[in-house]
């Protein structure tokens, strides 16, 4: 049990080439949360700078994956979808939480590691800090729960231990002031003024891998066009991608068991699973003993079905720029309404004189 509002936080980065990836593990669900939840939905354009973009380019990327996040059927009235720049007590917050958390929790990121490569040295220090802003993004609206794929994972363990971390640090200070919250940890109760948020990472979507190769995950920065999906895509490319896409020689098994092995099999019946919203299990009950020429030609089918309208609409939306950037004022303004709440009260607890 806890005291906090159920409030759900997420992001992705404009860094272009958005695909199934980011659609089947992200968005998609953050449009089926939004029925029963308050939802704000980021397009984290402080994150992005990690990776030294073009600023046309930039600029161009956040119009579009908020055009994508509308196209997929958030409703920006409903909830709040905003470039995170726009509310910059995100890097108020994240600069409190540099104090807060330690080099050895930031040296542990696997993300840091991969994308800073051999040359740690020469990386940038907002690519090691990068978990830190991602505290602030969820933190700064108390989010008690953030759904995303599986390789957000570690990130979101970090926000857990600096919350935690905040909170007994400043624990006396909060009791002072009295706006500590009640949450449970473990079998005890505690009091804290960021809650201990959770991920929501579960369902068969939220790893899908290269079409080229089942070792590695679909992403943005694979040389390869044809190992993704992209959400700009016509029908006739997504037919062309899922056709050539990696397979092996056996028939599609008709149970879970079958797949053990066979990455890029279990691959796409989870892209099955994931588009049509069933089961890997229902899915090999349909499919199990059949060739993989003839479950391709579902797949693509059931993948345009699905993905068609998004690209369309997205298309239409991308061409009036002047809308895109509306939706994102509005969402930035009634974001910053939250944000300035708690950084009032964070300004507060640790000290910082403001009148
Ligand atoms: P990014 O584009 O890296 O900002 O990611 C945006 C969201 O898409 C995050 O929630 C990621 O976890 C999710 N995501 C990215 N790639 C994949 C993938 N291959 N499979 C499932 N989810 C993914
Ligand atoms: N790091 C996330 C990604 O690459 C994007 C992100 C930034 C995010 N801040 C966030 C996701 C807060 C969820 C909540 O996908």
């Amino acid at each position: 049990m806890s005291g906090f509002k159920e409030r759900i936080f997420s992001g992705a980065q404009p860094t272009g080439n958005l695909h199934l990836g980011n659609y089947l593990g992200a968005i998609k669900r953050w449009v089926e949360l939004q029925d029963d939840h308050e939802c704000i939905y980021c397009v984290v354009d402080m994150h992005a700078l990690t990776i030294s973009p073009d600023p046309a380019e930039l600029a161009q990327a956040t119009r579009e994956l908020t055009a994508a996040y509308l196209a997929a059927g958030i409703d920006p009235k409903k909830n709040m979808v905003f470039n995170q720049s726009r509310v910059i007590q995100h890097a108020e917050l994240a600069w409190v939480f540099n104090c807060i958390a330690r080099i050895g929790w930031m040296s542990r990121m696997t993300q840091f590691k991969d994308k800073a490569g051999k040359d740690r040295e020469n990386a940038s220090l907002g690519l090691f800090a990068y978990p830190s802003l991602m505290a602030a993004d969820i933190l700064l609206y108390r989010a008690t729960h953030v759904p995303v794929g599986d390789d957000q994972k570690q990130h979101l363990e970090l926000t857990r231990d600096i919350a935690q971390k905040f909170n007994n640090d400043y624990s006396a200070r909060i009791a002072d002031l009295g706006i500590g919250v009640e949450m449970a940890v473990g079998d005890e109760t505690v009091t804290g003024y960021f809650p201990l948020t959770e991920p929501m990472i579960s369902g068969p979507a939220m790893r899908i891998m290269s079409l080229r190769d089942g070792t590695k995950k679909m992403s943005k920065s694979d040389p390869s066009d044809l190992s993704r999906i992209n959400l700009i895509d016509d029908a006739e490319t997504i037919t062309r991608k899922i056709r050539k896409a990696k397979t092996d020689a056996d028939a599609i098994p008709s149970e879970l068991d079958g797949l053990a092995g066979r990455a890029e099999a279990d691959n796409l019946i989870g892209i099955y699973a994931a588009l049509s919203g069933i089961s890997k299990e229902a899915v090999l009950r349909d499919f199990g003993g059949k060739q993989f020429s003839e479950f391709k030609s579902s797949l693509a089918d059931l993948a345009v079905a699905q993905m068609s309208p998004i690209t369309q609409e997205m298309r239409k939306l991308i061409a009036d720029p002047a809308y895109i950037d509306s939706v994102l004022k509005d969402g930035g303004e009634r974001a910053g309404v939250i944000a300035e709440q708690t950084m009032k009260d964070v300004r507060n607890i640790i000290g910082w004189l403001q009148n």
